[in-house]
């Protein structure tokens, strides 16, 4: 794999061997003349959007506060001391999600989305820790970062986001616009703007196993299949009519014992988990959709392209997109595994797929899971 600019002249199986997990990296220049991709403006906007989660924070007089949005109001750019965080910035803009995809030597079960913070002078969310990888982008202005590898993670009681309460920072450094912090997951950090900045978080995904276990029997509930009912035709008088007798017991260990799950089942599990879009996404179809003859036409001439929103994993013959799984045969896999990888599959493709994928493809497309190339 070739060395990246935006890994510091370091190729992405580099970068993983030394730093993923391990230990903070700064990428000075890692996209050169970096501009931002949405004005303040923009973020501002967004902010107020019901379908998009964003957070105000702001540090006046030494006072944390934060509100969820909605937001239909931020305090003047002129005053000190708060940011403006908007979380999942990806789904709604091209250029977020192209951003976002640069990062594509990490899987897509990993990636999870883009957040914008906008911040004027002094705005920061205070010293924290993060449970996962991030990758911190200046894309305006500068910021002061200050971190450490502190193993005392315990947190200031009673306070609207987390406060690191012992923060013993073994760094320092500005960043300017196009340069890069990646942390690992757990490295303590407070960054604050020098004057007013943009910064731009490339996060990742890493459930905690009780989350999955919890989702995991969920799924299972819907999948068993016990036939029969308790039955006693032996019973006898009951000296203690309160216990629950071993009988019972015995009876019941049997029939729960015959649930099993199969490698198989937590294939799908995971990929329909995984593929689940977010609770506040909303899929946008076409206004006019065309028919599925006038679909096909254009599909064999432009191609298609999943949609920003759309997650498409697989394993094995299972493919999964937006929560929903099915298996494919292998002629079929090799055109949706295309399409899944690089979000694109070309005319050609598309025209050669099985009547069954091009089913798929116009489906996907009136639902607004993919467009037209
Ligand atoms: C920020 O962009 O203000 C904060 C990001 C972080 O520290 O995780
Ligand atoms: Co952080």
């Amino acid at each position: 794999m070739k060395k990246l600019t935006l890994l510091g002249d370091l190729t992405p199986a580099e970068f993983l061997r030394d730093y993923w997990h391990k230990k903070p990296l700064v990428i000075r220049q890692a996209i050169p003349k970096f501009k931002p991709l949405l004005s303040s403006d923009a973020l501002v906007e967004l902010a107020a959007q019901e379908d998009v989660e964003s957070r105000l924070i702001t540090h006046f007089d030494q006072h944390w506060h934060m509100q969820n949005g909605p937001l239909h109001q931020v305090p003047a750019r002129t005053r000190n001391d708060w940011t403006l965080l908007i979380q999942g910035v990806n789904l709604h803009n091209d250029a977020a999600d192209a951003l976002l995809r640069q990062f594509n030597f990490i899987p897509d079960a990993r990636l999870d989305d883009l957040m914008i913070s906008y911040a004027t002078e002094g705005g920061g969310v205070g010293p924290h820790f993060d449970s996962y990888d991030v990758f911190l982008l200046q894309a305006h202005g500068q910021r002061r970062w200050r971190i450490g590898p502190q193993k005392d993670l315990s947190l200031v009681d009673g306070m609207p986001l987390k406060i690191l309460r012992n923060f013993e920072p073994e760094q320092e450094f500005v960043l300017d616009a196009g340069d890069m912090l990646y942390l690992p997951p757990h490295y303590a950090h407070d960054g604050v703007a020098v004057g007013e900045c943009m910064t731009y978080s490339i996060g990742f995904r890493a459930p905690a196993f009780q989350e999955l276990g919890e989702a995991f029997l969920q799924f299972m509930a819907d999948s068993i299949d016990l036939s029969g009912r308790y039955a006693d035709p032996d019973l006898k008088p009951s000296e203690h009519p309160a216990e629950i007798s071993k009988a019972m017991l015995d009876q019941v260990a049997n029939e729960v014992n015959k649930v099993r799950f199969t490698d198989d089942d937590i294939a799908i599990f995971l990929g329909q988990y995984l593929s689940e879009p977010k609770a506040q996404t909303y899929f946008t179809p076409p206004v006019k959709p065309l028919t599925p003859a006038r679909f096909e036409q254009s599909c064999t001439k432009r191609g298609v392209a999943l949609s920003r929103k759309t997650q498409m994993l697989y394993r094995g013959k299972h493919v999964f997109i937006n929560g929903e799984s099915f298996a494919v045969g292998r002629a079929d896999k090799t055109a949706l595994c295309v399409l899944a990888d690089t979000r694109k599959l070309d005319g050609d493709n598309a025209s050669q797929a099985s009547q069954d994928v091009r089913e798929a493809l116009y489906n996907w497309y009136q639902d607004g899971w993919l467009t037209l190339g």
